[in-house]
């Protein structure tokens, strides 16, 4: 990104949200909306199933395997660490990073599961540690759609977290976790969109936020996700 001045660095864009909520359409979209503007963007999708430990997180959500609760999602958060130089990198050389799912999925999804009483298995701080200090995104375009839209969708898939009482309780945890990015002055943006409209109507509201991010870049540091 040539246009910017030396101490302005590319925005880190995570889009966020439930099964279904049309995260992949999206920023799909948005990478190439951003190539047709002559901008080349960097699109990561977490879990990175590519990589050693992204084959295990694969093997977990196709119940080809299993493991601990704690094991995964330590697992989980390992997979974006791995990732997180390269994404550090490329802010800094001016590429802005488009990111599909990232560390508020991992605390959602795994702070709803419950034992067979209904009682939550992991406490939401033990879900969040792992990922404290991993680069900050400068905005979450937080997804937001009710399980009986997004079942709309085609319904859910086979994969392990796909039933409807746990995208309930995700959904609520996503909630909780935007009031907290609000209140806790990082610097993330928490921006919630209504993803149960039509794609045209999505998208628009998405390149409203995101178009005058990247073409205005950041001042300052990269921050780091729950640190002070
Ligand atoms: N605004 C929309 N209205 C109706 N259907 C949509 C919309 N956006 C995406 N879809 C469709 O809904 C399905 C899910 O979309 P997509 O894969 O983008 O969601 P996702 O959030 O990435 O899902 P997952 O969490 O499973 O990865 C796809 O078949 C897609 O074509
Ligand atoms: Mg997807």
């Amino acid at each position: 990104m040539a246009s910017l001045n030396s101490n302005r660095r590319a925005p880190f864009i995570v889009i966020e949200g439930l099964d279904r909520s049309g995260k992949t359409t999206q920023t799909s979209k948005l990478h190439s909306r951003l190539q047709q503007n002559g901008i080349e963007a960097s699109l990561l999708k977490f879990p990175d199933r590519t990589t050693a430990i992204g084959q295990m997180i694969d093997s977990y959500l196709r119940s080809a395997s299993e493991l601990d609760d704690r094991a995964i999602h330590l697992l989980f958060s390992a997979n974006r660490w791995e990732l997180a130089t390269t994404i550090e990198k490329l802010l800094l050389a001016g590429t802005p990073v488009i990111c599909d799912r990232y560390a508020f999925s991992g605390i959602a999804f795994s702070a709803s599961k419950v034992d067979s009483l209904g009682d939550p298995l992991l406490a939401f701080e033990w879900c969040r540690s792992p990922d404290v200090g991993l680069p900050a995104p400068d905005i979450v375009l937080f997804f937001d759609i009710t399980p009986e839209k997004a079942k709309e969708r085609g319904g859910y898939g086979d994969e392990r977290y796909e039933k409807e009482e746990m995208q309930l309780r995700v959904r609520k945890a996503f909630h909780r976790i935007g009031e907290e990015m609000a209140e806790s002055g990082t610097g993330t943006r928490w921006v919630s969109i209504d993803a149960g409209r039509e794609r045209e109507e999505v998208e628009l509201d998405v390149w409203a936020v995101v178009d005058p991010l990247v073409r205005r870049g950041v001042m300052g540091p990269i921050n780091k996700l729950w640190s002070t």
